[in-house]
C-alpha cells in the first residue's frame, strides 16, 4: 500500500548518500548551529536540497519537516509529511569518521508509514513500510532474541545540551555502565535504531532527539519485530522527548534502567 512512498524514500536516501560519500574526507565548510558542537556542513545542506527536490518531482504537493529547512510545502490533501535528516552523524562526518546516515520517513495522517536509512560508507540501506516487514538491502531483518539486559549490547547517544544533563542522561548512562553492560555510542541515532532492527544491538535509548532522528528508525524497528516507546513506556510519536527501542524482550528491563 505504501510501496511508492517507500520506493521514493529509498531512492532519495541512495541519491543523497552518494553525495555524502563523495564529500566524505574532503575539505568543506563547517558552521555551528545553536548549542555547542552542533555542526552543520555544506553537505548537510546539499543532501537535504537533493532529497526534497527528488521527492517534490514525484509529489509536488507533499509537505516536509527537514532538519535544516524546517517545515515547507503546501497543504497536502493526503496529509503526507516527509521527515528528513539529510546527514545523521554530522560530527562524525566532519571528523572523517565513517559512521553517518541519511534518514527519510513518510508520515500519513500523523502515522509513520515508510522509512529508509542509508549508510553510504557500507552501502547499507535499511527500510520498512507499515505491515510489510523490515529489510537491509534485499534481505528481511528481525530484531535479536536476547532476553537479559546484562548480556545485551546496548547503544545510546547524548544531546547537544548534554552539559545541562536533560533527563539525567549522564546519570542513566553511568547507572547502566555500572551494571557491567557493554554500551556503544555511534553518533548517529538513525543508525542506532537501524542496528537494533537488524539485531546488531539489543536496545537503544536516548533523550531529546528530534523527529528527523527517529521517524524512519522507529518504523524499521517495529517492522523488524521490536518495540519503541517513550521512557515511561507510553506510545512513541515523533515529538517524543525520550525514546527506548529494543528487541521487545528486554524492553521492560531497559525502561526500568532508564527511569
Ligand atoms: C545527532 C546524532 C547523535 C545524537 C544527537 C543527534 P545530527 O544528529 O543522531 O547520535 O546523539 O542527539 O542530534 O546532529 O548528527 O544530525
Ligand atoms: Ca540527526
Ligand atoms: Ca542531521
Amino acid at each position: 500500500m505504501y510501496k511508492e512512498l517507500l520506493e521514493t524514500a529509498k531512492e532519495s536516501a541512495l541519491q543523497a548518500g552518494k553525495i555524502l560519500k563523495k564529500g566524505y574526507g574532503t575539505t568543506f565548510k563547517i558552521d555551528n548551529k545553536v548549542g555547542r558542537n552542533n555542526l552543520v556542513t555544506e553537505f548537510d545542506l546539499l543532501s537535504e536540497k537533493t532529497i526534497i527536490k527528488n521527492i517534490k518531482s514525484r509529489y509536488p504537493t507533499h509537505r516536509f519537516l527537514a532538519e535544516e529547512s524546517g517545515h515547507s510545502g503546501s497543504e497536502d490533501k493526503n496529509e503526507i509529511i516527509w521527515v528528513i535528516d539529510p546527514l545523521d552523524g554530522t560530527v562524525n562526518f566532519a571528523h572523517s569518521i565513517p559512521i553517518f546516515s541519511v534518514s527519510i520517513a513518510a508520515m500519513m495522517n500523523n502515522e509513520i508509514v515508510a522509512g529508509a536509512i542509508y549508510n553510504p560508507m557500507l552501502d547499507e540501506l535499511f527500510y520498512a513500510s507499515r505491515g510489510e516487514g523490515a529489510f537491509l538491502n534485499d534481505k528481511q531483518i528481525v530484531v535479536s532474541d536476547s532476553d537479559d539486559i546484562h548480556t545485551s549490547l546496548l547503544v545510546t547517544g547524548f544531546p547537544y545540551n548534554v552539559d545541562k544533563n536533560p533527563y539525567d542522561c549522564v546519570g542513566t548512562f553511568v547507572k547502566i555502565v555500572l551494571k557491567g553492560i557493554p554500551i556503544r555510542r555511534l553518533g548517529s541515532a538513525a543508525l542506532d535504531l537501524a542496528y537494533v532492527a537488524c539485531g546488531r544491538f539489543d536496545g537503544f535509548w536516548e533523550a531529546e532527539l528530534h523527529p528527523w532522528d527517529m521517524a524512519a528508525g522507529a518504523i524499521i524497528v517495529e517492522e523488524a519485530g521490536g518495540k519503541v516507546s517513550k521512557f515511561d513506556g507510553s506510545k512513541f510519536d515523533i515529538n517524543s522527548n525520550t525514546i527506548a527501542a529494543t528487541n521487545g524482550i528486554i524492553h521492560k528491563q531497559i525502561l526500568e534502567a532508564v527511569n
